[in-house]
């Protein structure tokens, strides 16, 4: 990999900050001050310090962001804003969302470069929970509940699997699901003769959305986190 990649990738700045921190000598390879951006490293095994701290390559990222409304989970659109532009500070051109979250859906969505475990988390075999707090136009009336939690004719080829239903308030309620079919909560309550007014995901594959993010604000999962998700690292 090229050295000023590697550095943009490890955050120490934008492609620009780079060149010129490695102008002024501030990037050491192998013991030696490096001022060529275009050289090839060895990311795993050279020894790379900026300011004197050694830079540890990591393969793999994870970022959970608290998506907000109005943006969509891409990595690229031709006139809305992207889930990928909103971590455009880390300096890494790989990353992409884990799913999808509907434009004016709001909470939980991972993003990360690791392919194989997107899949994984990804995969219809897997029944990874997702749990939706979900605003209603009508109370959900307790017949509507069961047929939800049963499995419900959204006009696919199946009914959907099992889901579970807890009622927070009169209009609101929390879903339980294992699948990510297009629009699939929506579908869901209108199909028992409701509307979902707001959507927003809490939790997936058992990783809670931290309540201190607030909507478009991301962090790094904790290797906690990473390990919840099984991955192993
Ligand atoms: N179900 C929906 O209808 N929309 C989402 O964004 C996620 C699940």
């Amino acid at each position: 990999m090229r050295l000023d990649r590697f550095l943009c990738e490890m955050n120490v700045g934008s492609r620009s900050q780079v060149k010129a921190l490695l102008r002024q000598g501030l990037v050491t390879v192998n013991g030696k001050a490096e001022k060529e951006g275009a050289i090839q490293i060895r990311e795993y095994s050279d020894d790379i310090l900026f300011r004197g701290n050694k830079l540890q390559y990591q393969r793999f990222v994870y970022y959970m962001l608290n998506k907000p409304e109005g943006v969509v989970s891409a990595t690229e659109d031709k006139t809305a804003v992207t889930v990928v532009s909103l971590l455009s500070g880390e300096g890494r051109d790989d990353l992409f969302p884990v799913g999808r979250l509907d434009k004016d859906t709001t909470g939980l969505l991972l993003l990360t470069n690791d392919g194989e475990t997107a899949h994984r988390l990804l995969s219809p075999k897997r029944h990874v929970d997702k749990i939706y707090r979900v605003t209603l136009e009508h109370p959900l009336e307790r017949q509507a509940a069961a047929i939800l939690e049963q499995g419900v004719d959204i006009g696919d080829d199946k009914l959907t699997l099992h889901a579970q239903v807890s009622v927070q308030d009169d209009c609101t309620i929390l879903l339980t699901i294992q699948e990510g079919r297009y629009h699939q909560v929506k579908r869901m309550l209108q199909a028992v003769g409701n509307r979902v007014l707001a959507l927003e995901r809490i939790s997936f594959g058992g990783l809670a959305l931290d309540e201190k993010l607030k909507p478009g604000e991301y962090r790094t999962l904790t290797s906690e986190e990473i390990a919840l998700l099984g991955i192993r690292t």
